[in-house]
């Protein structure tokens, strides 16, 4: 039999994660996921868990800038990394457009989706700034809605895409 073990071989790990600028330290279970250590350890319930499989998107949120599942990253994988959460304190004027425009074109109704939607959203914004309505469709399909029927959602996007290319975040301009 191998002797050799890894941390994650352990039942629990100390662990240090930048949590939207904060460092959390916590002993955690190796098999605990992101999303759980958020939403327990962190008190952040935001990002929510829906399919528990990667399919719905419901617990979207970045680390180290990528956006990710959060229930399929172990939180001791986010051990000395940088994770960021709809809660931030200090959105990005494009996160807080993105939840202005979500509020103004009734993008949401239950709103379980919709933290995992604006961070998928932010990172389209950031990363597709010439992005039309069908790629912006594309691009939040990873990310499950029950209510709305994704309309509204879609006319949210396009609107912060919208504003971005009229030069709103450019900087020196009003956010
Ligand atoms: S709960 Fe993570 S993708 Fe559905
Ligand atoms: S607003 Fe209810 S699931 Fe999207």
């Amino acid at each position: 039999m191998n002797s050799a073990t890894t941390p994650l071989d352990q039942p629990t790990a100390r662990i240090s994660v930048e949590v939207n600028g904060h460092t959390v330290v916590r002993e955690v279970e190796c098999r605990k996921h992101l999303v759980d250590f958020l939403r327990e350890d962190c008190g952040l319930k935001g990002s929510h868990l829906g399919c528990e499989h990667g399919v719905c998107g419901a617990c979207t949120v970045r680390l180290d800038g990528q956006i990710v599942r959060g229930c399929l990253v172990l939180a001791a994988q986010a051990s000395g990394r940088q994770v960021e959460t709809v809660e931030t304190a200090t959105p990005s004027p494009r996160l807080k457009a993105l939840q202005d425009a979500f509020v103004e074109h009734n993008a949401l109704q239950c709103g379980y989706c919709t933290p995992g939607m604006l961070m998928a959203a932010l990172d389209l914004v950031e990363r597709r700034p010439d992005a039309d309505r069908e790629q912006v469709r594309v691009w939040m399909s990873g990310n499950y809605c029950r209510c709305t029927g994704y309309h509204a959602i879609v006319d949210a996007v396009c609107a912060v895409l919208e504003q971005q290319r009229a030069g709103r975040f450019s900087a020196g301009a009003e956010a």
